[in-house]
């Protein structure tokens, strides 16, 4: 087992562990996000600032060869949750922030390719148990603001979910289309300088509003020949947390009481057909965001992002609230593939929808898309279909689309059903 220090696609640095089994081997890299929960499992970063400005990662690759490796060496990697709760064990933090969830991610990522390996399977079916055969809808955020982009936008992500296409090569193609209409038609109104793209492959325009960033895309579905509420529906990621002041939020050039923040997404959602909201408020706001599911629940997914950061106790939490209807599942917000599968199941034991994502930063490592097949949970937050590192997920679902053949089934319409 070995660990190295690799950059990823904000040219920041981030760990990949390889793992070796006699002369076969598997490697896995860790992404990172800009817009972190607070309640997330801890990056462990050198803080060295003659280093990456102090962002390296050699203090969680000397754990993965010092600490974690002597452990784990001998075990079989077949046994992933036993490899994964003596992790869990050796770091003895509620939040990774001994050993960094860094290390402990890539290590456990890099278990489960060799396992898949020395089974002789794909990854998506060895963690599935043969049971894995549905493609996600892809849920391709195609304008960026907040935190990934420099634009007036408030609202981190503007999304397409192409739920109507007849399979997961159709929704891409579809994704792909209205991707490049929205180019044309940002650059027919703003020029060529807003045709350039954030940290998720989406267009950056020098829009401030929520409400023109929606036309805008809804203009483009229509004009690459698609209809918007039958083949394509619309989805934001408010990522609230970030325009929050002490319980107000400061969206569209207003001040916003929670209360006037749930109408201002209702009346949104009865505009356009969003079946999609992620973080609408705060990630400490069970009660509100309760309210809001209760309210918009039956047609909108709620998908708690920072509010729940793929820890079981907190979705528990928010699940006796009736906080949300969808969980988003980020791996290296909790560590071990073996937890954020237990956040999965959890999840879905309890009707809620789950969409297996990306992070801001990431690398070329395509894990997230054969997980999101093995949990048949039917949606995947992977980016524009723009930028390396989003288009490898989207090419690898391609693949195993086709390596299913006709077992294949893709999502659809049902995975935005909420429930
Ligand atoms: P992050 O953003 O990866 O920067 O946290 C993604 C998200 O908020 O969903
Ligand atoms: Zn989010």
């Amino acid at each position: 087992m070995s660990g190295r220090e690799i950059l990823d696609s904000r040219g920041n640095p981030t760990v990949e562990a390889a793992i070796y089994s006699d002369d076969i081997w598997e490697k896995a890299a860790v992404p990172s996000g800009a817009s972190t929960g607070t309640h997330e499992a801890l990056e462990l970063r050198d803080g060295d600032p003659k280093r990456y400005a102090g962002l390296g990662v050699l203090k969680a690759l000397r754990n993965i060869g010092e600490v974690i490796a002597p452990k784990l060496i001998g075990l079989d990697p077949r046994q992933q949750s036993s490899i994964d709760h003596a992790m869990i064990d050796l770091d003895g933090t509620p939040n990774k922030s001994r050993l960094g969830a860094n290390a402990t991610l890539a290590v456990s990522l890099a278990v489960s390719k060799l396992a898949a390996r020395l089974e002789g399977k794909s990854l998506y079916d060895y963690l599935s148990n043969g049971n894995g055969r549905t493609l996600p809808v892809p849920a391709m955020n195609v304008i960026n603001g907040g935190k990934h982009a420099g634009t007036g936008l408030k609202v981190q992500e503007f999304m397409v979910l192409p739920a109507g296409a007849k399979s997961f090569t159709e929704a891409l193609r579809a994704g792909s289309e209205i991707y490049h209409t929205l180019k044309r038609v940002i650059e027919s109104k703003h020029g060529r300088q807003a045709i350039n793209v954030g940290d998720e492959g989406g267009f950056a325009p020098p829009l401030n509003r929520t409400l023109e960033a929606l036309e805008v895309l809804s203009q483009a579905i229509s004009e690459a020949g698609y209809s918007a509420g039958k083949d394509v529906f619309l989805g934001f990621d408010a990522a609230s947390s970030e325009f929050c002041r002490n319980g107000t939020y400061e969206i569209d050039g207003k001040k916003l009481s929670p209360e006037e923040l749930a109408e201002f997404y209702e009346q949104l959602a009865k505009s356009f057909p969003i079946r999609y909201i992620e973080d609408p408020f705060e990630q400490e706001d069970f009660e509100h965001t309760a309210q809001f599911t209760r309210k918009v629940g039956h047609w909108v997914q709620v998908v708690g992002d920072d509010i729940f950061v793929t820890n079981v106790s907190r979705l528990k939490k928010g699940i006796d609230a009736g906080a949300a209807n969808a969980l988003l599942l980020k791996v290296n917000q909790i560590g071990t593939l073996t937890e954020a599968v237990d956040a999965a199941k959890l999840a879905l034991a309890n009707h809620y929808r789950v969409v297996v994502s990306h992070r801001s930063g990431e690398t070329e490592d395509t894990t997230i898309s054969d997980l999101a097949v093995a949990l048949n949970c039917g949606q995947i937050k992977a980016g524009a279909p723009c930028r390396g590192e989003r288009i490898v997920k989207y090419n690898r679902l391609l693949d195993i689309e086709k390596e299913l053949g006709t077992k294949a089934h893709f999502a659809g319409l049902n995975a935005l059903q909420a429930s």
